[in-house]
């Protein structure tokens, strides 16, 4: 199926935002120098990215602080530069956000320079979680019902192309990087735990008060009230409404998914991911996991 809303293109197999990045930019992107210090969060959208920004923030905050607004300003876009200058001007540490895939970051990641944190969600929220924030994201269209977005879902057609892909490729190239996984669900479960393995990875030893600050500025609750991390900084020609943080939780797909839904919806999973050991949180109540 090749149904790409008239605000996307496509790119060596990505879809990105029309008028935001350049083919050319992208390209650039492969030879753009990486120092030891970079930390790169990269996720799949809707998987709890401006959360993990947040904590990373949070946990590396320093004199930039001052210089940078908010979370964005201090952690960037990789691929969408919106007017900023060149990145190479930028002081160390740097902080990218990033939704590529492994062939369209940096050549020199693969030397394990700097560090990448990647944070996965389980699908079905992940697509009802995209879905939503299709009516409230100006730069893609409102789909039609959830049975369209989840076909588009489906087949890859929506901004950065396919969940399924994005995850295999970044997980069975996992060797070639100095990556740390973490998932949306067990962040959910124990946000502590999260933090510390974050501040672990990145070699920063912060005391248990320290934590706990962060664990608390961290909450849906703190967060969402928090002007430098909750995305209400987004114009609304670009954001129709702040709904970057909506609800929050694992297994809200049971509200939105039909039967018949799901049950399409488990057997391609089976098929395109029952070959990679990942275990996946549907729901917090019986925690049912599935490989
Ligand atoms: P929902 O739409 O299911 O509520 P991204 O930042 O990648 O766009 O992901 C957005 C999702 O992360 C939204 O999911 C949002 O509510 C959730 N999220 C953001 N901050 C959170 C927090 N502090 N705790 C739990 N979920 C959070």
């Amino acid at each position: 199926m090749e149904s790409l809303d008239n605000y996307l293109f496509k790119y060596k197999g990505f879809v990105f935002a029309k008028g935001e990045t350049t083919e050319e930019y992208i390209d650039s992107l492969q030879h753009f120098e990486i120092r030891d210090s970079d930390v790169f969060l990269v996720t799949y959208p809707k998987s709890g990215t401006i959360w993990t920004q947040n904590i990373i923030n949070l946990i590396c905050e320093d004199t930039t602080d001052k210089i940078y607004t908010n979370n964005l300003e201090k952690m960037p876009w990789l691929e969408y530069r919106e007017g900023r200058p060149d990145y190479s001007l930028r002081p160390s540490p740097r902080f990218f956000a990033s939704h590529l895939t492994p062939t369209l970051m940096p050549l020199g990641l693969k030397d394990k320079r700097g560090k990448i944190i990647y944070v996965i969600r389980n699908p079905k929220d992940n697509v009802v979680s995209y879905f939503h924030f299709s009516h409230v994201w100006a730069k893609i269209e409102t789909p039609k019902s959830f049975e369209d977005f989840l076909q588009l879902y489906l087949a890859g057609n929506v901004g950065c192309a396919s969940w399924f892909d994005h995850i295999r490729e970044w997980y069975t190239k996992r060797e070639q990087y100095n990556i740390l996984f973490l998932t949306y669900e067990d962040m959910v479960m124990d946000l502590r735990t999260a933090v510390k393995k974050i501040c672990m990875f990145l070699g920063k030893d912060l005391d248990d008060t320290a934590i706990a600050r962060i664990v608390e500025k961290a909450t849906f609750k703190n967060m969402k009230q928090d002007p430098k991390a909750n995305y209400e900084f987004i114009p609304q020609d670009l954001l129709l409404q702040p709904q970057f943080m909506r609800k929050g939780t694992v297994g809200d797909w049971k509200n939105t998914f039909t039967v018949a839904q799901n049950e399409m919806f488990d057997q391609i999973f089976k098929e395109r991911m029952g070959n990679l050991p990942l275990n996946f949180i549907w729901d917090l109540d019986t925690k049912t996991k599935q490989n």
